[in-house]
């Protein structure tokens, strides 16, 4: 059973403030939790036993599953309506909110749920526990105003996993499905590079039965997107977070790419505590197995390694210069 890596925090950002009245969230009355049919992995993907082994589970996808009871559901819904009016746009994506759980308690209470948390770990086939960034918590998806725009261009995400859970009926709407490609990143960069997106007979599009229904993606792996809707209609999808408790595999971020979208308000300390959690927890697996060794320089490069996501997290910090955010369409 995991519980939160770094504790959600205890103060809000400035500029952020709880919803006055909202439902307290109830597991037992929002949540019903149920399994997914069927899982894909890595392998199936075409990555290789290399590259699955420092990552945070072997898993791609899930098929959608269960977790909002009908009433969790039209309470998400609200919140989610409620939360529209703090949308941002980016490059890859029209509408989105950022943040929403250092303004709804709901979200915030159903993101962080140990039992919802636990059905992931079993899912994942790995330890895993809630984003240490709130930012990656209750992430929003909002249809775009202009409708020949994809909802989210085709990307793989800044972070390790995540879950993507339909908060609309998806049943009742035209397009605006949550797609993804049955490959990996390289091949896709090629297809890229020659203006091209997936062939559809490598794109599969999950049933999702209703509202409250969910896949488990490992997002920075597999490549995805939300198509554009056909006609008009209210789409809304929720994107929750999570990072694999073993810090000696790979960390799996674009942090950098937060810095073109977040409110630094809230980024910089955020990610500066999952670097130092990181090395916190990397520099505890050292001081716990390093063995006698007379080199001086193997010892150095011990050591470095696991402090990289802090140095690399300055670096990136102090560098100011231009950055673009990384998809894979070309506008
Ligand atoms: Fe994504």
């Amino acid at each position: 059973m995991s519980v939160e890596a770094v504790p959600f925090p205890e103060s809000q950002p400035n500029g952020y403030s709880w919803f006055p009245d909202e439902p307290v969230f109830d597991p037992a009355k929002h949540l019903a939790l149920e399994m997914p049919e069927s899982i894909r992995y890595l392998e199936e993907f075409g990555y290789s036993a290399e590259e699955i082994k420092t990552k945070a589970s072997p898993v791609a996808v899930s098929s959608p599953f269960r977790v909002l009871s009908d009433k969790g559901a039209q309470v998400l819904l609200e919140t989610a309506r409620a939360l529209r009016a703090h949308a941002i746009s980016c490059e890859r994506i029209e509408n989105m909110v950022r943040g929403g759980c250092y303004r709804s308690r709901f979200l915030r209470d159903l993101c962080i749920d140990p039992s919802l948390t636990q059905l992931m770990c079993d899912i994942y086939e790995s330890d895993v526990a809630p984003h240490t960034m709130p930012l990656h918590l209750g992430h929003m998806n909002f249809s775009p105003d202009d409708l020949s725009k994809a909802v989210d261009k085709w990307h793989h995400d800044t972070l390790p996993l995540d879950f993507v859970m339909m908060v609309t009926d998806p049943t009742r709407l035209d397009g605006g499905q949550f797609e993804y490609f049955v490959g990996t990143k390289a091949e896709m960069a090629e297809l890229a590079k020659q203006g091209k997106t997936p062939p559809r007979n490598r794109v599969e599009t999950p049933p999702f039965h209703g509202p409250g229904y969910t896949i488990a993606l490992h997002g920075n792996m597999v490549v995805h997107r939300g198509a554009p809707l056909n006609s008009p209609g209210e789409r809304i999808s929720m994107v929750n977070g999570y990072v694999s408790t073993n810090t000696t595999l790979d960390d799996q971020h674009r942090h950098k790419d937060l810095t073109l979208v977040d409110d630094p308000e809230c980024l910089y300390a955020e990610w500066a505590k999952h670097s130092a959690w990181r090395a916190k927890e990397r520099l505890n697996t050292l001081v716990a197995s390093l063995e006698f060794n007379a080199d001086r320089q193997a010892i150095a490069d011990e050591l470095s390694d696991a402090i990289r996501d802090v140095t690399e997290t300055i670096d990136q910090m102090r560098d100011t210069g231009k950055h673009e955010m990384h998809h894979y369409e070309k506008s």
